[in-house]
């Protein structure tokens, strides 16, 4: 029988205090890894660290802005000291929004790349100091379905994730002969948080019937028809991260019920 065991490693996993990445902490933990909860949001990130417990491993939170390219350096030491290791970097925290480019402050630009491009390049430079000394160590990068939909009003959002994939395979180039594979996952549509915010701008939050409408309209043109669930992305970074995916590197996977091809 195949099965995917991570007793003894430990995987920092950046914004998981809800959504994606909170199912791919509490999947590492099914598998036996020990986790750090990363999160700008502590209190919920202290839930996820509970839950992780619960199942009989150690989790240990760490607040992060990961806009803060110096505080990975922190969050780094923080798994080695407490966990005993760093074996997996999931570089998932992300925000969204979709507007028309006229509408869009720079502000709003700004955090848009800031947050989901170079917090994604701060996570995994911090992780291969670590890592490449050791030769030894997974990355996995969350971009988006965004990507290749083009949809309208996502623009900024799609430029960012786009830049996590070219990154994501070049970086891989790189850290290969350190024997360290880097993969990116583009995520199809998951009702997380990400979304009931969208949804509470599209069709107002508590209007609860169009706001199912408005969510249709995105998965209705799913293949599969059906959304994904945040565990769908939780499965596939656990495989990147398993002895299973050895000569797998550089490359993007989507898990959107073929909604792109
Ligand atoms: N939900 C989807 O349909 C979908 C689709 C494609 C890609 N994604 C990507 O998946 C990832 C997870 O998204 P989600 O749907 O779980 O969103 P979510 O809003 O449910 O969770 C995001 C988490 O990241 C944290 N976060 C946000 N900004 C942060 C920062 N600067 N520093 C540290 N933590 C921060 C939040 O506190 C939250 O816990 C994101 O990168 C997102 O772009 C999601």
């Amino acid at each position: 029988m195949i099965s995917i065991n991570m007793n003894g490693k430990v995987a920092i996993v950046t914004g998981s205090a809800s959504g994606l990445g909170k199912a791919i902490a509490l999947r590492f933990a099914q598998a036996g890894a020990d986790v750090v909860v990363a999160d700008i949001n502590i209190s919920s990130a202290l839930e996820t660290a509970e839950e992780i417990k619960s199942l009989g491993r150690n989790a240990i939170t760490f607040q992060i802005d990961t806009r803060d390219a110096e505080s990975f350096s922190k969050l780094i030491e923080a798994a080695t000291e407490n966990l005993g290791g760093l074996d997996f970097m999931i570089n998932n925290a992300g925000i969204g929004m979709m507007k028309p480019i006229d509408e869009f402050s720079v502000d709003e630009i700004d955090r848009l790349i800031d947050i989901n491009l170079k917090g994604t390049i701060h996570g995994c430079k911090a992780a291969l100091a670590y890592m490449m000394p050791r030769n030894s160590g997974r990355i996995v990068n969350l971009s988006s379905i965004a990507v290749k939909m083009a949809s309208p009003y996502s623009s900024v959002y799609a430029g960012a994730k786009a830049g996590v994939i070219a990154f994501t395979a070049a970086l891989a180039r790189e850290a290969a002969s350190a024997n360290i594979n880097i993969n990116a996952i583009c995520p199809g549509i998951i009702r997380t948080d990400m979304w009931e915010k969208q949804l509470n701008e599209m069709a107002g939050e508590g209007n609860e019937e169009e706001k199912a409408k408005a969510f249709a309209a995105f998965t209705d043109t799913i293949p599969l028809r059906r959304p994904q669930e945040p565990e769908d992305i939780a499965n596939m970074a656990l495989f990147l991260c398993s002895d299973l995916a050895n000569n797998i590197t550089a490359q993007t996977f989507a898990v959107d019920g073929g909604a792109t091809v």
